[in-house]
């Protein structure tokens, strides 16, 4: 049996920038530590926006949180129901979610109820100021009734800009921490 810590990480960045590398980072030490991680790059998936039809929610029982859309999600959203501990990242935009992730989050309307119970932490990079964008990730960790273990945020603009801040290693390996003891 497969006792490792189930880890899902999703970036939604639509370009290989700061949030990407914090994710790419994190999920090596938490590799590194023992955890068995998946990194999701909203950029690369193909997903299309929710409709609202709210059929996932209104279906007969047998067709509940099933999307009529075709996309990629069906495959996430089993990472998702896999996953011990969800980490979202997101660049600020507009003191806001990226659209990215704020478009995944409205289409893990299928299984949200599936989501209570686990944990969730959730990563920020803006260029000034991290807005809302941390409370609108513990809002949705709320909404789903997953326990929110707590945030990692940074300042940096252009896309190498994390890579070389001297203070994200400090921080990297303490968000690890408190990824795996949950
Ligand atoms: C459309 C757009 C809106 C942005 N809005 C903000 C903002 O409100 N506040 C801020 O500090 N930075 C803002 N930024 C800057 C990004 O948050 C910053 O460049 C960040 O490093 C992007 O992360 P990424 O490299 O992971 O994509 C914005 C960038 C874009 C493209």
């Amino acid at each position: 049996m497969n006792t490792k810590i189930k880890i899902v990480l999703i970036s939604g960045s639509p370009r290989k920038g700061n949030t990407e590398y914090i994710l790419e980072s994190l999920s090596k030490l938490l590799k590194k530590a023992g955890a068995d991680t998946c990194l999701i790059l909203l950029r690369k998936c193909n997903i299309c926006f929710c409709t609202g039809c709210l059929a996932c929610e209104t279906r007969t029982k047998s067709q509940q949180g099933i999307c009529k859309q075709k996309d990629d999600m069906p495959e996430l959203l089993e990472q998702l129901k896999q996953a011990d501990t969800i980490v979202l990242g997101t660049p600020v935009y507009f003191e806001m979610l990226s659209g990215l992730t704020k478009n995944f989050i409205d289409r893990t309307c299928p299984v949200w109820p599936s989501l209570q119970g686990k944990k969730m932490g959730g990563v920020a990079v803006a260029e000034e100021g991290i807005g809302q964008a941390l409370l609108n990730l513990k809002q949705y960790a709320e909404v789903c009734h997953m326990k929110y273990l707590g945030s990692l945020e940074l300042l940096a603009k252009t896309p190498k800009e994390a890579s070389r801040n001297t203070s994200l290693p400090e921080k990297l390996t303490a968000f690890t921490d408190l990824l795996l003891q949950g």
